[in-house]
């Protein structure tokens, strides 16, 4: 696995240093920036120590700790997705999906996290665990109920299809996402994840039509692992907001249109690292897409599988990328903005953010 210059141990480095109390209040300035989580998937919340905890309900012969921690190895995107995928397995009852939304929660709470939408991969309980979702879909609504309330935390949902279990597959998650919305306006959009490589956008195109059609928003993972062909597909089929587009620098006249229409970007820079996506941090282009004024916003992905949260993915552009504390500002506003909240809910959540000192 990639190793980054800026671990654990260089961040304790810096508390010897004598801009150590520069570093606290950026830190705390992080933690009290209103923010948004734009691209953050459910199952890549699970640690291991709850995975542990989830195998202990249902196995016969529960996982060991070990083993747990085995799982979350991988050297590239392919084994990442199949780390995923055991994640995903351990999630078997409507109790466990409110445990890890809970626990998802809390974290997001503590990080200064106002509000989160958040990947569901209902592609895969339908494809690999061949069960009803909607059941599992009651305990997820439990604890944002309970998020909303004690945390003053919102939550949305986003039904996440596996791309390249291909479109029959896509329109169960997306026909679900339809039929839940009137009953449960939780259920916000749909999108597409998995492997790039083996299946684009096009074959999703009527999907994302009727999607929204039914009223759903139009989020894809593009140009993740292929190249700026990928976003150009998402574009083309309705995609509104973009995951990754980590190819886009590689196309100006792609810079153009996604500067000139403003589509936002989950930008997931701890994630392109870890999977291999990109190789090195200075080739990664997060800085680069905000200088050219693209509409950027920063995201965690899948926290535990990548060791990162949405307060690293900050800290790490401020100290790896040079964005200042008003740029960070500028972040947080953007994930707002971006978001699918109603208007009056951004509006309240940017004036607290505009105000913060
Ligand atoms: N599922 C969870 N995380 C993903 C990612 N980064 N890319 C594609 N599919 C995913
Ligand atoms: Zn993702």
């Amino acid at each position: 696995m990639h190793r980054f210059p800026w671990s654990r141990a260089a961040a304790v480095c810096v508390l010897s240093h004598p801009l150590v109390l520069w570093s606290v209040d950026s830190n705390s300035f992080i933690r009290h920036l209103p923010k948004a989580e734009l691209h953050l998937h459910l199952e890549g919340t699970v640690t291991p120590e709850t995975l542990v905890e989830l195998s202990a309900r249902h196995d016969s012969t529960p996982l060991h700790p070990a083993q747990a921690q085995a799982l979350f190895q991988y050297t590239d995107f392919s084994g990442f997705l199949l780390a995923f995928k055991a994640i995903t397995e351990q999630l078997r009852s409507a109790d466990d999906y409110e445990l890890v939304t809970w626990r998802m929660a809390q974290r997001l709470a503590d990080q200064g996290v106002v509000h989160a939408e958040v990947y569901v991969s209902v592609g895969v309980v339908y494809y690999w665990r061949r069960c009803e979702f909607e059941p599992l879909f009651l305990g997820m609504e439990r604890a944002r109920l309970r998020a909303e309330s004690e945390l003053g935390l919102s939550i949305l949902w986003i039904f996440d299809a596996v791309r390249h279990f291909g479109p029959r597959e896509a329109a169960r998650v997306f026909r679900k996402a339809a039929e839940l919305r009137p009953q449960f306006p939780s259920v916000i959009g749909i999108g597409i994840g998995g492997d790039e490589r083996r299946t684009g956008a096009e074959p999703f195109r009527n999907l994302y039509m009727e999607a929204r059609d039914a009223g759903l928003r139009l989020t894809a993972h593009a140009g993740e692992t292929i190249g700026p062909e990928g976003i150009w597909g998402a574009l083309n089929i309705g995609a509104e907001r973009l995951g990754h587009a980590l190819s886009a620098i590689q196309d100006p006249e792609l810079m153009g249109v996604l500067a000139e229409r403003q589509v936002p970007l989950e930008i997931c820079i701890s994630s392109n690292l870890r999977t291999g996506c990109c190789l090195l941090p200075q080739e990664h282009p997060v800085r680069r897409y905000f200088d050219a004024g693209l509409m950027i916003t920063l995201n965690s992905d899948d926290p535990a599988l990548f060791l990162s949260n949405l307060e690293d993915e900050y800290r790490l552009a401020q100290e790896s990328f040079g964005f200042t504390q008003e740029h960070l500002r500028e972040l947080a506003s953007n994930s707002i903005e971006a978001s699918f909240l109603p208007p009056e809910r951004k509006v309240e959540i940017l004036r607290r953010l505009e105000s913060l000192e």
